[in-house]
């Protein structure tokens, strides 16, 4: 059968829309909105900008732009590897974090039943699914309280392949499965790691693990559109080669040198006029459930990319703008009456489906209640939508800034439009903010003074260092 993404309608059919109305002046009004004489001011910026990341596509950090068209070899391996997992194992869980799991939870999330795991055998078609993203004690227990490791294909997942978490959580399930299974423990193993860096890939080389690479050039945030997420999803049952078309589709739109027809690079002008205006809160607000981790992705890229201290020009600078994940219509009983009524530091991303893959009606009933029967006859599907552009309305008749990124549907080519969308959008913000997109040096000290007291070898300076930190005091300790 033809795949879908093969036509240039039904591709058409699926483009994001990103809606900026009501970041414009004319909406919010002119101390808080923006007029198209300040974007056309940037236009410099944004022409400089995708003429950098156009000359540098596929050099340096930058490999990551090449990935929906550079691993037909690599997605057909992924397939047949993922096609024998789901008919033989019972679980299939990742060991990662930050760039190496979020992107796999977001996908999952977006485009599986959501309550997968607990769908019969026969609904499901494939393993369970776990990403286990963290190293406490409690979780890796009742991790091991739910599946058999011996029924479990594990996928380590790390770009360095020296990540303490990452590391710790191997070390524990690899013993467990050579003390169950001998020597064909190796065969619960696949790593997907650097195939020149780190301790993985000799550790994947010694034990005889099957190998997925992360090709140079992708940084863990940059990676999802590589087997990093690509053999999780084909697990999953996903199709990735429609995921890759969504990207690429969206590279398309991105390289369009007209700022008002290329929604990546329009956003990431409107956010830097934001971000210079004060605005140093960025708050995700999907409505739709599928999309609720998406905002975590999304909150690792943005401000592991953009939050520096020093530009590129080792100036001290102090950039980025804080990513808040919030869930329509479930944080509109949390957080929305702060966006409404509190300060102006905030800019609200909407992300809005327009067709959900189900219909739910409500039903006839209290007839005598008018304040609840108003409610029959609609569909759930009404009620989301309507809360939407409720909350969208509230937002802008107080001046407060907000946009919508709309997705026709959910589905594996609107998910890889997203990710590739937002890492469009925040490489576009990195060169306007001039900053280095894909270092992050403030998460190194942290990690360095982890193996310090941990007592690896190399970090005894560090550990001194540690040792002659002034002392707590007592009196500040309460309770
Ligand atoms: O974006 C990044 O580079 C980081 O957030 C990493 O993904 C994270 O630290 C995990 O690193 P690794 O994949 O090397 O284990």
């Amino acid at each position: 059968m033809a795949k879908r993404y093969l036509s240039k309608e039904w591709k058409e059919s699926m483009a994001l829309r990103l809606d900026y109305n009501n970041m414009m002046s004319e909406f919010v009004g002119e101390e808080q909105g923006y007029t198209k004489k300040d974007i056309d001011k940037l236009k410099p910026m944004a022409a400089a900008a995708l003429k950098k990341l156009a000359d540098e596509r596929g050099k340096g950090w930058l490999g990551w732009m090449d990935l929906p068209f550079n691993q037909k070899e690599v997605v057909a391996e992924i397939n047949k590897t993922a096609k024998e997992i789901r008919k033989t194992a019972k679980n299939f869980v990742v060991l990662g974090i930050g760039g190496s799991a979020l992107g796999p939870i977001a996908v999952f999330q977006a485009l599986c039943h959501l309550h997968y795991n607990d769908l019969s055998p026969k609904l499901r078609k494939g393993p369970k699914f776990y990403v286990e993203d963290n190293v406490d004690p409690e979780r890796m227990a009742a991790l091991l309280d739910v599946i058999e490791p011996e029924k479990t294909v594990f996928n380590v997942i790390t770009k360095s392949g020296s990540t303490s978490e990452t590391m710790t959580q191997y070390l524990i399930i690899y013993n467990i499965l050579k003390e169950k299974l001998g020597d064909k423990a190796k065969d619960h193993i696949i790593a997907t790691t650097s195939s020149n860096a780190g301790n993985l890939i000799k550790l994947a080389k010694a034990e005889g693990f099957k190998t997925f690479y992360i090709p140079d050039g992708v940084g863990g945030r940059f990676s999802e559109l590589c087997p990093v997420g690509l053999l999780p999803a084909a697990v999953l049952g996903i199709d990735i080669a429609e995921m890759l078309a969504g990207a690429a589709y969206q590279d398309k739109v991105a390289r369009n040198k007209n700022v008002y027809a290329n929604p990546a690079l329009m956003n990431a002008i409107l956010q830097y006029l934001a971000m210079k205006d004060g605005k140093n809160i960025s708050v995700m607000m999907p409505y739709a459930d599928g999309l609720k981790y998406f905002a975590d992705w999304y909150c690792q890229i943005w401000a592991e990319s953009l939050g520096k201290e020093v530009d590129n020009d080792g100036k001290v600078v102090r950039e980025g703008q804080t990513p808040v994940k919030s869930l329509g219509v479930t944080d509109q009983h949390s957080q929305v009456q702060l966006y409404v009524e509190g300060p102006f530091d905030k800019v609200v991303t909407f992300l809005a489906v327009d067709k959900y893959r189900t219909e739910v009606k409500i039903p006839e009933g209290c007839e005598d209640i008018p304040d609840v029967h108003f409610l029959c006859g609609h569909t759930m599907n009404e009620l989301i939508s309507a809360e939407k552009k409720a909350t969208e309305y509230a937002l802008t008749v107080k001046n407060k800034v907000n946009h919508t990124i709309n997705l026709p549907e959910i589905n594996a080519f609107t998910i890889g439009e997203l990710l590739y969308y937002f890492e469009m959008e925040t490489a576009f913000e990195g060169e306007f903010l001039n900053v280095n997109t894909y270092n992050q040096p403030g998460v190194e000290n942290g990690k360095n003074a982890t193996y310090a007291m941990l007592g690896r070898r190399g970090y005894e300076a560090k550990k001194q260092e540690l040792d002659s930190a002034p002392a707590k005091k007592d009196d500040y300790i309460i309770g």
